[in-house]
């Protein structure tokens, strides 16, 4: 080869590389913006490798850490509290006091069934709703007790290829690399100060109260990730269900679609057993096709799409007692799947789909992630009438839930785990970048050493 036609080479070469996108990788993550709405969030970028090269060496040490048998286990102490509660409170000493206590009980009782080898961090307001939120009981009305949601979800590719959004929480447990970046807190909870809570330590429970604990625990679940994506995001009166509407970024292109959540992927229509990730699949049909640059346009144009009878018959389920499913990682028989909360009528947001069924679950083991909880009953009471179960107030098919989802458990300590999605084609871009720079110089020093001889 000659000078002149190698130094073009190296040049063409090296153009190439600097107009491509360097970094090419962007990950979009969601954060909540009202606890109370567990559906939703806002995108925020979360992408923590800076420069392409960074990428790479992030991704490889992200294989190294997501090591199938990493074994943490053993340094695991049980019976200690893995929940660290940054707690707002403004409702008086006393009353915060127990506050803070109840959510101290909660943190160690699922410290205790889970093995959570980083810890989760909480950002719990308790405040008066009515005066501070404006959000106030309507007459004769339920007084909304509080809610909790992942702060955090990061979108993580599943073993069937899909890309699911992960909780935090959870994600913190597996991906020990520093290529996400994450939120200051795993979940944020808000509780009503105005309701009638009765605390450990209280005397009798009044059959007007509702246990704090009781209420915490089933919402710190919720922001662990018993969480359903599927709901109504287009109509002002629920007619239709979908996964969630969001916004992601493709080889540098905006692109909107359906994306399920973590607990969406075991979830399966109980009469057909067909998996629910196989209808987004065909409700995306209608993304590919989409032009819309707007969530709203999205979802006029959907509403007019041949997809959109699918949405209606996710409905016509969601608002059938017994027609949805979690079928835990591993269960194939549906008639053991646990079954979730569709017996609603109305379809009620937040209440319907995830949550176990509130008949089947009530007196059992697995009473606590039923959408209501019944005044007058204590966590202990709820403990003793589910059959004093030994797991306490996780019951069995809950754990196996939160076991599905990718938490380790002692008797699960090597639980499954998603690949992070940001581990695709932008560092293939980046590798074969630098293999061709690499190749280009390797001949230029190589020539150089010809002519210099
Ligand atoms: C905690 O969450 C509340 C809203 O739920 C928010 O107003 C507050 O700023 C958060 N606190 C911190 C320290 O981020
Ligand atoms: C559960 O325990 C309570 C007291 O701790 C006892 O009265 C009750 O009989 C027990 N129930 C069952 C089903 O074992
Ligand atoms: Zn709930």
């Amino acid at each position: 080869m000659k000078l002149p036609s190698l130094l073009l080479l190296s040049l063409v070469t090296t153009l190439l590389f600097l107009t491509y996108p360097y970094h090419t990788a962007a990950l979009t993550c969601y954060d909540n913006i009202d606890p109370l709405n567990r559906n939703k969030h806002v995108p925020v970028e979360c992408d923590n490798s800076k420069l392409g090269i960074r990428s790479s060496v992030s991704w490889m040490k992200t294989l190294r850490s997501w090591r199938p048998f990493a074994s943490k286990t053993s340094k695991r102490a049980t019976g200690t509290n893995a929940f660290k509660i940054s707690l707002s409170c403004s409702a008086g000493t006393t009353l915060c006091a127990k506050v803070k206590n109840a959510f101290d009980l909660a943190g160690i009782m699922l410290s205790q069934t889970l093995s959570l080898s980083t810890p989760i961090t909480v950002n719990a307001t308790f405040l008066n709703f009515c005066q501070q939120l404006n959000q106030c009981a309507s007459p004769g009305g339920y007084l909304t007790l509080g809610g909790a949601a992942p702060a955090r979800t990061i979108p993580m590719k599943d073993d069937d290829q899909t890309i699911r959004l992960y909780p935090q929480a959870l994600v913190k447990q597996q991906l020990t690399d520093q290529s996400v970046n994450f939120g200051p807190f795993d979940i944020v909870a808000l509780f009503n100060s105005e309701a009638n809570f009765w605390f450990q330590g209280d005397g009798g429970i009044q059959h007007t109260q509702s246990d704090f604990l009781f209420v915490i625990l089933h919402e710190l679940v919720h922001g662990l990730g018993f969480t359903s994506s599927w709901d109504d995001y287009i109509n002002m009166t629920p007619e239709a269900l979908t996964p969630d509407i969001s916004t992601t970024t493709k080889g540098g292109q905006q692109t909107i679609g359906f994306t399920e959540y973590a607990f969406d992927k075991y979830m399966v229509i109980a009469n057909t057993g067909q998996r629910m990730s196989e209808i987004t699949a065909q409700l995306n049909q209608f993304s590919s096709g989409s032009s819309a640059t707007t969530i709203q346009q999205y979802g006029r144009a959907f509403k007019s799409s041949p997809q959109y009878s699918l949405a209606t018959q996710m409905f016509k389920y969601a608002t059938t007692r017994g027609a949805m499913v979690f079928l835990p990682i591993g269960q194939t028989d549906i008639s053991q799947g646990v079954v979730l909360e569709t017996s609603l009528i109305p379809y009620s947001q937040g209440s319907s789909v995830s949550h176990v069924d509130y008949k089947k679950y009530t007196d059992t083991s697995d009473f606590l992630m039923r959408y209501l909880q019944d005044r007058g009953v204590s966590l202990g009471d709820a403990i003793v009438q589910g059959g004093n179960y030994s797991g306490g107030s996780i019951g069995p098919q809950l754990k196996s839930i939160l076991e599905s989802l990718g938490y380790a458990t002692q008797d699960n300590p090597n639980p499954y785990r998603p690949k992070p999605s940001a581990s695709g084609s932008p560092d293939i871009f980046v590798q074969s970048k630098t293999l061709i720079l690499l190749i280009v110089f390797t001949t230029i020093f190589l020539s150089r050493n010809e002519w210099n001889l």
